[in-house]
């Protein structure tokens, strides 16, 4: 088995030929409309199987009877690897940038983490079944900044839940998404990291992780949970990457104000606890400044802005 996978043209067209068919297509055909032999389908059919896919195979040809529900390349797309198990994808992301062996743009994902890493050094917990995905990014914007990225990647995931019906999720500055029920409960969380020298950034790893099926912690949950359904994690992906590509893209082009102004429309700005340097206070989030940081209402209705630190929603 490779250490990761990429994405295969023509391994997405068969899947694509025949998840259009209910019926058997014949191996010719889709050699054909390929333009690849026969005995190059025989090969997309064994690798698939190897991955858990399953396939009805008869003299009139194939038929799809159960893809796995993994965010391999082929289902996701072009600008992604994938590995089945790996240490971080925030470490992949990195080394693969770095050694030339993905560009710029490309989502690593992985179907699960042994040392997911969370902010502020935690463990990010990463059973199979969620999302993790890191994404090399070039910005040009001071490292002081790099909030506005967290934010980016909660601001999609926050769309992306929201397009499934979920009424009741908010984004938490800098970089996660709860759900407000009774007890409030986190359902995904972004990590920036910057590379470069001094103040000047080369790049960002932007990692993502969203519990789709799984809630690992008491104080977390699930799509699947919200919804009350399990959730497919390949679809969640598809939607996910796209919203991200539709963010990113009108950052780029110089719309932040706008992202900003959806942002502070969708985040929690109830009581929060801030805990920075050991030191803690308390105030209403009151929106986030230009360059993205957090803004704090005091009681003495000063207005404090929060650059770093854990923010704890008091309900
Ligand atoms: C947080 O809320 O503390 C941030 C969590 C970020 C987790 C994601 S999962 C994919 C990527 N790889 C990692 O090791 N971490 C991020």
């Amino acid at each position: 088995m490779p250490r990761f996978l990429t994405y295969n043209e023509n391994v997405r067209k068969f899947l694509d030929i025949l998840r259009a068919s209910e019926d058997f297509v014949s191996g010719e055909l889709i050699a054909n409309q390929l333009g690849i032999t026969r005995a190059q389908i025989f090969k997309i059919v064994k690798k698939l199987e190897k991955y858990g896919y399953k396939f009805e195979k008869s003299r009139k040809g194939y038929k799809i009877l159960n893809s796995p529900d993994i965010p391999f390349p082929w289902e996701i797309g072009e600008n992604t690897v994938f590995f089945y198990k790996t240490d971080s994808t925030q470490e992949r992301a990195k080394l693969l940038f770095e050694n030339l062996k993905i560009r710029e743009n490309t989502w690593v994902l992985a179907f699960t983490q042994t040392k997911g890493k969370g902010r502020l050094g935690r463990k990010w917990e990463s059973p199979e079944g969620n999302f993790y995905g890191s994404i090399v990014l070039k910005a040009d914007i001071p490292l002081k900044e790099i909030v506005k990225l967290s934010l980016l990647g909660g601001l999609s995931v926050f769309r992306t839940i929201s397009d499934y019906g979920v009424k009741n999720a908010k984004i938490k500055w800098p970089n996660d998404v709860w759900i407000i029920q009774d007890k409030p409960k986190k359902i995904s969380g972004c990590i920036a990291e910057a590379y470069g020298e001094a103040e000047k950034i080369n790049y960002v790893v932007l990692g993502v992780g969203v519990n789709v099926k799984k809630s690992p912690l008491p104080e977390s949950t699930s799509l699947s949970e919200v919804l009350d359904k399990e959730a497919s994690l390949v679809e969640f992906v598809r939607k996910y990457i796209q919203e991200f590509e539709n963010i990113w893209k009108r950052f780029l082009s110089g719309f932040w104000f706008e992202l900003k102004t959806e942002i502070e429309q969708n985040m929690w700005r109830g009581k929060v606890k801030v805990i920075r340097d050991s030191k803690e206070f308390e105030g209403f989030c009151s929106g986030i400044a230009e360059d993205g940081v957090l803004l704090v209402q005091k009681e003495d209705a000063s207005v404090e802005k929060v650059y770093y630190g854990d923010i704890l929603i008091k309900f």
